[in-house]
Parts: C-alpha cells; structure tokens; sequence
C-alpha cells in the first residue's frame, strides 16, 4: 500500500491529523479560557494534546509555533532583549478621593466643550478593575502571537514572549479570518489569589523562595529567564486595551473595541462595565469595592475610561498618562511600618503565637498596631527582628499580617527574637514535638489564657452561642477566679456577677438568661464547643450524626472513629486523647449535671443510603432556612463533600436565592441544580 506523503516526507493523513487536533485543541482553550464553561473533561484535553505532541516528535516539520504543544516553554534564554513600543504604554494618574473624581470630571468636560463637544452631552465611562498584576503588550501578526513585551519605561520594554507563551488564556492564534495585519493589544498579566496561595504553599514545602504578593509573583514569573518555570506558574491575563493596529477599522468605542477583542478569542475582565457620568462611576466603585474580597484576583481600584474614542484622541496625554482616563484607588492593603516588639499570645490549644508590636500605620481602611507572624518557623523564614521596618498587609477581613522586611531599611541594631521556653502567660514548659512548626505552653487548662481561649470557644456563635458572654467578660471571671470550667459557667450567681466591674443587675440577670437558653442545645454543638482538637464543626456534625450520642462516640475506639466520612488517623487520635482524660469527662458530666441537653439526633438509617454520600456538592446564594455553615455541616454530615467552584467533577450545585456566576457555570457544564426545597427534601 503506498502513503501519500507531503514535501517533507510526511504522511498527508497525519499533517491533516495534526491541523484538526490544534484547530480543536484551541477550540476547547476559547471555551475553557474565554467562554469560562469548559466542554470536554481536562483528562479528554490532555489526551488530544498527548496524540498532538506524539505526531508532532514523529515529524518534527509539523511543529509550528502557535500549536498548542508549544506553551509547555521552550529553552531558557540568557537574557531580555529589548522591545521599542510602537505606540508607548501609558499609565494611569490616581485619584484617592470622590473629589478628586469630580475634579477629573470637570477637567474632562472643560477640554471636550472647548473642542467642541455639547457640555451637556452624558460622558459614558468604561469601569474596570485595576488588576494588580504586570502590563503586557502582546503584537499578533496576521492573527499570529508573534511578540510579547513588559512595559519597561512605557516606551522600551522586555520581551518576555517565550513566558507568554506558557500562559494559556493567551491565544497563539486570533480566531476567525477578519484578523487585522497587525494588533497588539495590552492587558494585564495577574496570579490570581487562589493560584497564588497554592503556588506559595507549595514553594513553601519544597523549602523555596515564596512571592510577597500576586503582583510580584506576576512580575517575576514574566521576568523568568526559564520559560518551563513560568509554565508551571497560575499565571492568566485579562486585556483591556490597544497599541499598534494595522489593517482594522477600529469601532468608534472603547466598549465595542473590546467586544470586538474577544470575538478574536482575546479574554477580558468579565467585572468590567459601561457607566454613565461621575455617578455611574462612584456607583462602580461602591458595588466593586464591597466585592473586593470575593475577587478571585487582587485589585487595587478601579480604572475609568471615557468611552468614545475620538473623545480619548481630543483629550490626549499629558507627559506618561492620559487625559481621558484615571485609577481611582482603594486603600492601600500594604504600608511600612516598624516593629517596635515581638511577643507570644497563647492560643486555645495552647499554641503560641509571635505577634509583632507595630508602630501603628494605616492600611486597608484601618489602624493596625498588631499583626501575626504565624508561627515560629515563619518568623524565622522572614527574619524578622525587633527594630526592623516591614511590609505589613492587611487582606479584607483578613488579619494583619507582616509580609516581608525591609533590609535596606533594617538598622545597625536589631534584636532577633527567640522562641521562650516559658509559657509567658502561665509560665509552664514550652514544648515543640520535632517536625512540629507549633510550640505549645503544656499548662493546658492551668494556664489562664488557654482557658480563656477554651470559654471564648465553648460560648461562641456556632458552639453554645451564649449571647452576651464576650472576651471581655470571660476576661473578667477568669482573673476573678470565679469559672474555671465550661462547667463553672453555668453555676455563676447574679451576685457574682455583679461583684464584676461594670455589671449592673441587668446585665447580671440577662446573661444569666442567655446561659439558661443555651443549655438546650445540639449534639453536634455540644461536640464542637468541647473544643476537641481539628474537630471543627463540620467533623463535629458528622460524628454527631454517625454516632447518635454521646455514650456511643465515647466508646469508639481510633477504628470505628475512621469509619465517619472525612475523620482520618489524626482527628481520630485527637478524639480519643479527649475522651481518655479524666479531666474531661469530669467536665461533661459536670456539664450534663447542670442541664445542658440536647434532642436524640435523627440519622438516615446509614449515612451510605443518603443520596448525598460520597456526592461532591457546591454551594451558592442565600438559603432561607439555615445558614451557609448549617448546610455546609449537614451535607458533610450526610458523607457529602462540600468544595467551592464548579467543575465537570461536581455532582450537585445547590443554589439558593440570588445564585450568581456558580449557576450559570453549572448550567453552562450541565451540572444537576437544586433548589433549597429539593436540596432539603434529599437531606432527610
Ligand atoms: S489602562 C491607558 N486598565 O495600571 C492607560 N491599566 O498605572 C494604560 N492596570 O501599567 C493602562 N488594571 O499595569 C489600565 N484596567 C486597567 C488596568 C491597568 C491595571 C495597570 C497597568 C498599567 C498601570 C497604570
């Protein structure tokens, strides 16, 4: 049988193979990266790509520089060339205030009714997250990614199109045949938040060098001289603009301009939007501002652009940024500050905690004066010394923490901190089981702070939730050697109580209520607010539900404990050392003397006949009836797993009120959805 073969001695029928596999394999690229909604599973993918790559080692000729084989990163090179931007690469002036906004508004209407433009016409503006990340402009040549440059000055930058390439929501090749002959486009390069902590988690275990923030793990990985190492970062790009354009009519709007942009395959920022006028824009800045910490990637502010771009053109620039657009900023996350001291705070578990004493400095909207180092390990790994200046970050909700030190900063005389071998608060042995990042004060419930900690637990929201029972009071009973126990709570008198500071007979009598109240309680509460080590409430959900009471979960030996779903060797081990102290027992039956009770816990005959057992689940908007944590508990309770982002391998979405992207996702991969009534009607 003869083959035909091409000029290069290879067989049509495979150069015809290959050309469909790449022209497929960027097919699910654009839904994957583009369209958000994946069509074929990673491991189908991987397939496709694994027979591309075989074909293309058989006949080398066939490798071409936009098949997707090529993003793996090609030999490191030994240093950037450089690139002369063909139309310079802007930056943005701030604004820090609303008024500051308006003054940018009026400089804006001023300029366009001197031009010409009716003062009284609506300026619409493009609103965009400003994504902290690292510029990119990347050039394609008839449809073909053929440069990728960083920003530089704004007028000479680096090309990094090697590393790039790796990145795989930038398109090789534009779609479609209307390609112009020449278009860069310029967008941001970013690791988004949960990449990022992965990425460092790992770096961390493999003893490496770990990235400050995404922006710098943006910036670095771009600058990598090993594009294989790039290849290996959660790098993805966002675009938002245009350089240098050959060959197209460029639409009269910034909005359409983008459109257009992802019709070619080009990704953009699904958060960005067209507003009206300063208020459009002030509205803009609320709605994302309140969004800020569920972003899956970290932004700064937010970007507005005049729409019109013959308006942009009449406005122009003023020395590097443009006149027509502004970054209206958020407050700083990070700030200098300096250490002023180190000290150790005792957790429940007796942990100790290095926390540094701050000049207080503000950042992220409030005055921090305190911020955790974590532990000693990390202390050590940062170097961080008393005297030094240092970056601390403040996340959100997040508490504050100590990034990185300044060295250029750090002083003649530094005093380095050492871990004590007291516990500060109690002064029993600090103890550190080898291998162990943790060191722990062994007074257990001796030492004054653990027992704080441990009374804050059991009073909580989410264990006995005693309303009114505070830090500041458990403060209080525990200094006045009034409770030494959880048990000891229930026993107080309102003539204790008001022996207290600041407790009048009210108050006494109301908290005597609250602890009445919360007497009547659940098993599964109960459990969690012993305090139990890594038996946090969804564990403690599910060995309420397995073993119905308390008797038969005091009686399960390491064995029988790993039967529950999601308990492994270590919860197990945690769970025994519980109930074989002596201490222990005395308190919950102490506890139990007192009243605590709870109703018999109903459980599916066994949690394997659940529709849910063994399901993965997500969550998404508001049930009616229980809270996020609730559902989260009960589900896990039923021997489901609870993860947070849709994918191919979730069984279930439960969707409650005002259901977002999760559901369109879910929808988009076909996902089964239920609704709250559906979702609890399974949950029996
Ligand atoms: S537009 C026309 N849009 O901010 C001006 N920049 O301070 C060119 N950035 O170098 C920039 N998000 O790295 C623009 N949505 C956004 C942005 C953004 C982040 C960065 C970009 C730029 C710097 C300017």
């Amino acid at each position: 049988m003869s083959v035909k073969e091409s000029a290069e001695g290879v067989p049509t029928e495979a150069a015809h193979r290959a050309a469909t596999l790449r022209e497929e394999l960027a097919k699910h690229n654009y839904s994957y990266y583009i369209l958000d909604a994946p069509t074929i599973p990673d491991a189908e993918y991987d397939r496709l790509l694994r027979e591309l790559e075989a074909l293309e080692s058989k006949y080398p000729s066939l490798v071409s520089p936009d098949s997707p084989t090529q993003r793996v990163g090609a030999a490191p090179v030994s240093g950037f060339l450089e690139v002369q931007h063909a139309e310079p690469m802007l930056s943005l002036a701030n604004a820090f205030s609303d008024d500051e906004l308006h003054a940018f508004a009026r400089r804006l209407r001023d300029r366009l009714s001197a031009a010409g433009v009716d003062p009284q016409e609506a300026l619409a503006f493009m609103a965009e997250p400003k994504l902290d990340g690292a510029a990119i402009s990347i050039r394609y040549e008839q449809g073909r990614l053929t440069q990728a440059a960083t920003r530089g000055d704004g007028t000479t930058g680096e090309d990094v199109t090697h590393n790039v390439r790796t990145i795989k929501s930038v398109p090789l090749r534009l779609r479609g045949t209307d390609v112009p002959a020449v278009l860069e486009v310029r967008g941001e390069v970013f690791m988004p938040r949960a990449g990022f902590a992965r990425y460092n988690r790992e770096a961390a275990e493999r003893g490496e060098k770990v990235f400050v923030n995404p922006r710098n793990a943006a910036a670095g990985s771009l600058r990598q001289l090993d594009p294989r190492l790039t290849a290996r970062r959660p790098l993805e790009v966002f675009f938002y603009g245009i350089g240098q354009v050959d060959g197209w009519d460029v639409p009269l709007r910034q909005s359409d301009m983008l459109k257009r942009l992802e019709r070619w395959g080009l990704r953009l920022c699904p958060d960005a939007e067209v507003v009206d006028g300063v208020e459009g824009c002030l509205d803009y800045y609320q709605r994302l501002g309140a969004r800020r910490d569920e972003l899956a990637y970290d932004i700064d502010g937010v970007v507005y652009k005049v729409d019109r771009r013959d308006h942009q053109r009449m406005l122009g620039s003023i020395s590097r940024s443009p006149r027509w657009a502004i970054a209206h900023k958020f407050a700083a996350q990070e700030e200098l500050t300096i250490v002023r001291d180190v000290e150790f705070q005792v957790g429940r578990t007796g942990a100790l905690t290095p926390v540094a004493r701050l000049e207080p400095v503000f950042v992220g909207g409030v005055t921090v004066s305190n911020a955790t180092l974590h532990n000693i390990d990390e202390l050590r790994r940062k170097d961080v010394r008393i005297g030094d200046t240092v970056i601390v970050r403040r996340a959100g909700d997040v508490i504050p923490e100590v990034a990185q030190v300044v060295l250029d900063r750090r002083p003649a005389e530094t005093q380095i901190v050492e871990l004590p071998e007291h516990c500060p608060v109690c002064g029993s042995d600090v103890v550190r089981p080898e291998g162990e990042a943790v060191a722990r004060c062994a007074g257990g419930l001796y030492c004054a702070a653990q027992r704080k900690e441990a009374l804050r637990h059991f009073a909580s929201r989410k264990a006995m939730d005693i309303v009114g029972l505070g830090t500041k009071l458990i403060d209080q009973l525990v200094e006045a050697d009034l409770v030494h126990t959880p048990a000891d709570l229930f026993r107080l008198t309102v003539e204790q109580l008001q022996s207290l500071e600041r407790m009048g007979q009210k108050s006494a009598e109301n908290l005597l209520a609250a602890l009445e109240k919360s007497r009547e309680t659940t098993l599964q509460r109960f459990l969690f607010a012993l305090g139990i080590r890594e038996v946090g409430e969804a564990t403690a959900a599910a060995l309420a539900t397995h073993f119905g009471t308390l008797e038969a979960l005091q009686g399960a030996d390491e064995g029988a404990l790993q039967a529950v779903p999601d308990v492994g060797p270590v919860v197990a081990a945690h769970v025994c050392a519980f109930f074989a102290e002596q201490h222990n027992l005395q308190v919950i039956d102490e506890l139990l003397a007192c009243g605590v009770h709870w109703p018999e816990v109903s459980k599916p005959a066994s949690t394997e006949d659940s529709p849910l057992y063994g399901k993965t689940v997500v969550l998404t908007g508001t049930l009616s009836t229980l809270s996020r944590e609730d559902a989260t508990a009960a589900l896990t309770a039923l021997g489901a797993k609870v993860t947070s982002t849709v994918s191919t391998k979730t069984d279930f979405l439960i969707a409650g009120e005002k259901a977002g992207s999760k559901l369109a996702k879910a929808e988009a991969l076909g996902v089964p959805v239920l609704d709250e009534q559906q979702f609890l009607e399974l949950a029996k």
